[in-house]
């Protein structure tokens, strides 16, 4: 057996969760490779609304396994919330639940430095989503960091202390006006560090491994998008992860060999929250349209999304990184009632037409260059089968699948579970 990825192709929230829930029954295990409660994935099904930040989005399933795993960063507080939720609900994740050994831990401090770094960078600021991320994948680089399994052993607290110091001299070193009590920080760390440690902790590559033997599906659920990749993304503004497809071997020791269908997730029009260059963005009503309809507040931060076209140069630059065999488009049913829409399908790239995604895209050197379609005014939000699309959805689709020569095997309409047309 291989383990299929699904991926964002954007700049996050594309509906990663969403889709995560619905082919979740084909799968034996769901898994989570990088990135942590940065992460805000969101799943509605029975009238209700569930927002995950670092568990897998297969946790509503009975019978499947949803792995933490070790290029995911955990911050137990966040982790502790996301538990009494699920509890509230009844949900059974104690046996079901497994978590890394080598997944690093976010400290209070961590996220006490991402605040500090933003606040210092200023108008330059990153946009965070101030949850101690960019700090924690810096101490796993740097061989500081404090990892799941150090729990298990008698002198992880000496470790911790002497790593906080340190933050808090870095802290100090910023000389920003940055007001915290880290002892209420601790006393609640300390607390959810115990909730954790009731969970199941693993070796999980091995358990990967073992259960590619004995056949078992595996759906590695991506977070962020490629265009937030440290590597490939829209670098500084970016996370500090490999979001994209090479991300899922190392964030869970799964060998290039052993990877089989890459699912690459997209809006039919594109956002983006927090700083950074978004050549498609637009100012306008249409923007304010997308952003109201499409219900466009950030899942972690309620943070008001940035809203523009779809920009087909950044998309054909995700497909090939992540190497996507099937596409899946969402939020189609935000853009009825649009009388045109628009493909960015080039670049004007310092006088020059360019079709690839050059190594900078700020405003001054990029102007996007537009193919218009003819809009629909259907309500696609009960439609349940591809035969039922309006017909300039479909041509829509059809260029999308011509450029990319991917096909689009899902049409999201709507947030629910149900509301997913297969194609
Ligand atoms: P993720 O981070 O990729 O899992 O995506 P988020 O959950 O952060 O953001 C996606 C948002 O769009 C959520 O509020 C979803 O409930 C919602 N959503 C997902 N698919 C659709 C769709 O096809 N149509 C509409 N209108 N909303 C959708
Ligand atoms: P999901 O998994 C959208 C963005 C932040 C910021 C940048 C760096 O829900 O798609 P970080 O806290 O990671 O250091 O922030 O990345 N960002 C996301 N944007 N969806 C996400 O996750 C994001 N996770 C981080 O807004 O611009
Ligand atoms: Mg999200």
């Amino acid at each position: 057996m291989a383990v299929d990825l699904l991926l964002g192709l954007q700049w996050g929230d594309e509906g990663k969760g969403k889709i995560v829930d619905v082919l979740t029954s084909n799968y034996n295990i769901i898994a989570r490779f990088q990135g942590g409660p940065n992460a805000g994935h969101t799943l509605v099904f029975n009238d209700m609304k569930h927002v995950l930040h670092t568990i897998p989005s297969g946790i509503f399933h009975d019978d499947v396994i949803n792995l933490v795993g070790n290029g995911v960063v955990i911050d137990p507080v966040i982790f502790k919330n996301e538990l009494g939720k699920l509890d509230d609900q009844n949900i059974d994740y104690k046996k079901s639940l497994r978590i890394s050994r080598k997944a690093h831990l976010i400290l209070p401090t961590h996220r006490l430095l991402d605040a500090a770094s933003e606040i210092a960078k200023g108008k330059a600021k990153i946009g965070s989503t101030l949850k101690g991320i960019g700090p924690t994948y810096m101490d796993k680089t740097g061989r500081n960091g404090i990892r799941v399994g150090d729990l298990e052993l008698d002198n992880w607290k000496k470790k911790y202390r002497a790593l906080a110091n340190k933050h808090e001299r870095m802290i100090a070193f910023y000389n920003v006006d940055l007001q915290y009590k880290l002892e209420e920080l601790e006393t609640e760390f300390f607390k959810a560090i115990e909730t954790l440690k009731a969970l199941i902790f693993i070796d999980s590559e091995e358990y990967i491994h073992q259960a590619l033997k004995k056949e078992k599906s595996i759906l590695a659920e991506g977070a962020q998008g490629s265009l937030l990749d440290i590597d490939f993304g829209t670098y500084p503004f970016v996370t500090s992860s490999n979001t994209t497809a090479a991300g899922a071997c190392t964030g869970l020791g799964v060998a290039p060999n052993k990877i089989g269908d890459v699912f690459g997730i997209f809006k039919a029009y594109t956002t983006r929250v927090g700083s950074g260059p978004f050549p498609t963005e637009l100012f306008d009503e249409d923007g304010e349209t997308m952003g109201r309809v499409g219900q466009e507040f950030g899942a972690t931060t309620g943070r008001s999304r940035r809203c523009g076209w779809l920009d087909l140069v950044a998309l054909r630059y995700a497909c090939q990184i992540n190497g996507v065999t099937q596409l899946m488009m969402m939020k189609g049913d935000v853009l009825s009632g649009f009388k045109t829409l628009k493909v960015c399908t080039a670049y004007n790239y310092k006088g020059e037409i360019i079709t690839h995604l050059p190594y900078n895209i700020e405003e001054k050197n990029v102007t996007p260059i537009y193919t218009e379609f003819n809009g629909w005014n259907e309500d696609l939000t009960k439609m349940e089968d591809a035969s039922q699309l309006p017909k300039e959805l479909n041509e829509y689709i059809a260029f999308l699948e011509q450029d990319l020569d991917i096909p689009i095997k899902i049409v999201s309409v709507g947030p629910d579970r149900k509301q997913t047309i297969f194609r």
